[in-house]
Order: structure tokens, then sequence, then C-alpha cells
């Protein structure tokens, strides 16, 4: 299963000078339950940005970094085309594709379930999620703790 987990604002922003625009500790211990044991797979920017913060990749994850330019980790595998990555990934595991902005607009209509944490405010951002319809999901859990919104939604077949 391909699933996709962000959290966005009111307006899809999703970032700010390749950070996250926010601070939300509820989020960042969601996304580390939510992926904790399984494969993720993100872009160079993002594994850069993961890197200037924890110094390592995400303990306990699988970590793929999708790269063109074959950028490398001694941790982490890399792949130059993610969307055969995806494609022949198994179908009976679950891989997370957790960002940024360049790889969510590539792999969204490969996800079966995304993960999205709705943030009910306003950031100031430079990047933004794609327009999501929305009808062709059905939403399998939503609820709302303060600002934010956990919703999973699933693609109908
Ligand atoms: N709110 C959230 O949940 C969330 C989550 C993650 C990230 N973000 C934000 O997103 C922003 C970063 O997004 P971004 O678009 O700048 O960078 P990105 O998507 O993390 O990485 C882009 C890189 O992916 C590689 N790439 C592009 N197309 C590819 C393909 N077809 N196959 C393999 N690799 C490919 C390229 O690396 P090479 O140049 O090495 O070829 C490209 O430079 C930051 O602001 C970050 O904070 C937000």
């Amino acid at each position: 299963m391909i699933s996709l987990i962000v959290a966005m604002d009111k307006n899809r922003c999703i970032g700010k000078g390749n950070k996250l625009p926010w601070h939300y500790k509820e989020d960042l211990q969601y996304f580390k339950k939510t992926t904790m044991n399984k494969t993720v797979i993100m872009g160079e920017k993002t594994f850069e940005s993961i890197l200037a913060y924890l110094k390592k990749p995400l303990p306990n994850r699988t970590s793929v970094i999708a790269s063109k330019t074959h950028y490398a980790h001694k941790d982490c595998e890399t792949t130059d085309n993610i969307v055969d990555y995806l494609k022949r990934f198994p179908k009976d595991q679950e891989i997370f594709i957790i960002g940024g902005k360049t790889i969510y607009d590539i792999t969204l209509d490969l996800a079966d379930r995304l993960y999205i944490t709705h943030i009910n405010k306003e950031f100031d951002g430079d990047v933004f999620f794609r327009e999501i319809d929305y009808s062709k999901y059905k939403t399998i859990k939503k609820e709302t703790n303060g600002d934010l919104t956990f919703a999973v939604y699933e693609r109908i077949k």
C-alpha cells in the first residue's frame, strides 16, 4: 500500500524556507507513531531538512531518498525514479511518501491513502500542496484536537 502523509494549513501551505512553518508537538508525535517501523520515501530537499534538524535520518524507519542527481547517504537507499520505485514496492507492505512539494506533486495520484493533518489556521509560506479532489476518496478517520484535524482518506477503487 502506498500512503502519503502531510501537514497543511487552510491554504494548503506546507513549508517555508525548506522548513515547516509551524511547530506542533502533537503532529510530530502523530507522524512518528504513524510511520514507525515503516519505509519512508522523500525528496532530497526534505531529507536535507530532516538531517539539519535531527543530524541523522529518521530513527526506526527505512529511509529512501528520491534524487535524480544520485545524492547518497550511508544509512539510506536512493532512487532516481520515484514513480518506478513506488510501483515496484511490495503491495503487502506500507510505504509512506513524506514530502516535499515536488515529490507530493509527482506521487499524489499513486497514493492509496492520504494521512492529512489539517492545521486550521493560516501561515506564511512558500510551498503549497496541490488541490485535492476529495470526491475520489472516502474519509476513514477524522479527529480534531485544538488547531489540528487528523484525517485519513482512502482512494475509492
Ligand atoms: N508540511 C509537510 O508535511 C511537509 C513534509 C515534507 C516537506 N515539507 C516541505 O516541503 C519543502 C520541500 O519541498 P521541495 O519540493 O523543495 O523538495 P523535495 O520534494 O523534498 O525534494 C525535491 C528533490 O527530489 C528529487 N526529485 C525530483 N523529482 C524526482 C523524481 N522523479 N525521481 C527521483 N527524485 C526526484 C530532486 O533531487 P535532486 O536535485 O537530488 O535530483 C529534487 O531536487 C520544504 O519547505 C519542507 O519543509 C512539508
